[in-house]
């Protein structure tokens, strides 16, 4: 292991009540890659010998389960039936799944197989079974696009949030920013929040820069695109570190997850507001027109 557990822990302002580090994956758009960042990051992070549990918390259309071939027994749905029928003898750990690839394993939590069962979730009752997932060493949330009663109560458990992002396109670049000021305004800290740029070097006319100074903060940690890789993966069931091994998109998770095994430096990340750049970028113009 990189450094000590203990260690990492000190660096990272862990939750009160829980002694596992929470990882929380969101985004403002859906399919901007956070099933694909929480499986990899899951994955990196058992292959370096942590006990690592995986919740799909996107209730209604979790793909955790599909992408990873895992045909669960047991979900989120039952845990909560059978922890509010009987709270003194539930045990959380009852009711993953275990993924096993090679010599690979990690658990993970299925979300409910019916909208009907996905609608009747429980806030309160989420956290309860998360607090009973205290002795795995992380826990990555895999959290739905949109700011839910559950998904707060998740970001406020989170050691760190990653806030994964794809900047090709102006409606998204907005939902961004708002996601993003929607976060600060409530109260996160700013350096629990990781903004993560995925396909990151595909062609797109907006420039990563631009909306680094748009937001105000640096990315922590670009994704390349690499869809083949993502796609193979998929398609076999495994993460990419099986399917792509030598893609730069699988050494980019391999990096992501290391960097929460390093102790956690003091750099800032804030940018100061740019002045106003000669050439007007598409997105500067656009900026202007929403009074930016
Ligand atoms: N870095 C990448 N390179 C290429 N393709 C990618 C990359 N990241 C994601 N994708 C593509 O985007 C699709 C959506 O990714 P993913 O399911 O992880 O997004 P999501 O944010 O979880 O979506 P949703 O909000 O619908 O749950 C993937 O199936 C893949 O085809
Ligand atoms: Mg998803």
């Amino acid at each position: 292991m990189a450094v000590e557990y203990s260690n990492v822990k000190q660096g990272l302002s862990v939750a009160g009540g829980h002694s596992g580090i929470i990882i929380s994956i969101f985004s403002t758009s859906s399919g901007n890659g956070k099933t694909i960042t929480a499986i990899n990051l899951a994955a990196f992070l058992a292959k370096e010998g942590y006990e690592v549990c995986l919740m799909d918390l996107d209730l209604q259309f979790g793909d955790v389960c599909d992408y990873l071939k895992l045909t669960p027994k047991y979900t989120l749905a039952e845990a909560q039936k059978d922890f509010e029928s009987d709270p003194e003898e539930f045990n959380a750990k009852n009711y993953l799944t275990q993924y096993t690839h090679e010599d690979l394993s990690f658990s993970v939590m299925a979300p409910p197989k019916s909208i009907d069962d996905a609608y009747r979730i429980d806030v309160s009752a989420v956290e309860k079974i998360i607090e009973q997932l205290a002795g795995f060493d992380f826990i990555i949330l895999d959290l739905q696009a949109v700011f839910s009663s559950l998904n707060l109560a998740m970001l406020d458990i989170s050691a760190i949030i990653n806030y994964v992002g794809i900047i090709d396109f102006l409606p998204s670049v907005k939902n961004f920013k708002v996601g993003y000021d929607t976060l600060i305004r409530f109260e996160y800290e700013s350096n629990k929040i990781r903004l993560i740029e995925n396909r990151s070097n595909s062609q797109k006319l907006i420039r990563g820069e631009d909306v680094e100074r748009l937001i105000g903060e640096r990315f922590s940690h670009k994704l390349p695109n690499d869809f083949q890789s993502v796609n193979k993966s998929v398609n076999a069931g495994v993460p990419l570190m099986f399917a792509a091994p030598n893609s730069p998109l699988t050494k980019s998770f391999e990096e992501l997850a290391d960097s929460y095994l390093q102790p956690q430096e003091n750099s800032s990340t804030h940018i100061e507001a740019a002045e106003e750049q000669p050439n007007r970028s598409i997105l500067s113009k656009f900026m202007g027109m929403l009074g930016w």
